[in-house]
């Protein structure tokens, strides 16, 4: 099955795609942080992405569509993706419409994370991470149980990302409602779109997105 999950920056689609991939064994895929992983080594797409993400805007097309292209043609891809921060724009879209096709597979479903501003902000300002492993925190929603201890590798050290200041929140924000919100109309007009409350807490959003991917495998 391949899952798309869109919405704003903060919006909980990484939080809700590692809960997935534990729980139905489907692989994450996430732009934001393959993109961050080439700009960490220094590779020559690194390289270009740099200054674009921390500036909050988006990579170009080609470059994006490149790296997803080729992800999914590895094995591990066979069963299932969770597809987060992609596609995210109209090109990025029928890129990905293109790739299925020629692969003969199918969009399982497309959710909206839908999350008011002043929250994505609040969440987005209060976000970090363990330095180590990578496992999320945040200073208000989710403290490790032991402070200053890594819930999952026991690591000391945390870390914040650059484009989660404030002045590039906004700027972010401006990008996602531009070139990403039309995705929305896109995917509704393709009947595959299902919205999920991404105000609740994060186990009910957990539980509705449960509910969809349920009832498109005939569960429910
Ligand atoms: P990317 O890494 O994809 O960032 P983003 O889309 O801005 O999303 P975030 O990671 O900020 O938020 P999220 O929705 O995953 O929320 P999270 O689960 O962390 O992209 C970064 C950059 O890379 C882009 O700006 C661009 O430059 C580039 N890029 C990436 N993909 C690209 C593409 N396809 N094309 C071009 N450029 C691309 O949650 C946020 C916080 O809220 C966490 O602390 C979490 O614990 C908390 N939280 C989550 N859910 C809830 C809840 N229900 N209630 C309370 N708190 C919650």
């Amino acid at each position: 099955m391949i899952i798309i999950l869109l919405g704003p920056p903060g919006a909980g689609k990484g939080t809700q795609a590692k809960e997935l991939a534990a729980r139905r064994g489907l692989v994450q895929l996430a732009t934001g942080d393959m993109l961050r992983a080439a700009v960490a080594v220094g590779t020559e797409i690194g390289v270009k992405a740099k200054s674009i993400m921390e500036s909050g805007g988006l990579v170009p097309d080609e470059i994006v569509i490149g790296i997803v292209a080729e992800r999914l043609e590895q094995p591990d891809c066979r069963n299932g993706v969770i597809l987060d921060g992609f596609p995210r724009t109209l090109p990025q879209a029928s890129a990905l419409d293109a790739v299925l096709k020629k692969k003969r597979r199918t969009l399982g479903a497309v959710i909206e994370l839908k999350v008011n501003d002043k929250a994505l902000v609040e969440r987005i300002s209060g976000r970090f991470s363990c330095a180590r492993c990578g496992e999320g925190y945040h200073d208000t929603f989710k403290l490790p149980k032991v402070s200053g201890v890594c819930d999952v590798c026991q690591g000391t050290e945390f870390i914040r990302r650059k484009d989660d200041a404030p002045e590039t929140v906004r700027d972010r924000l401006l990008v996602y409602y531009r070139d990403t919100s039309p995705l929305l109309g896109y995917y509704y007009c393709k009947g595959n779109l299902r919205m999920v409350d991404g105000m609740a807490p994060i186990d009910e959003v957990s539980g509705a997105i449960a509910g969809i991917l349920d009832s498109i495998e005939g569960k429910a």
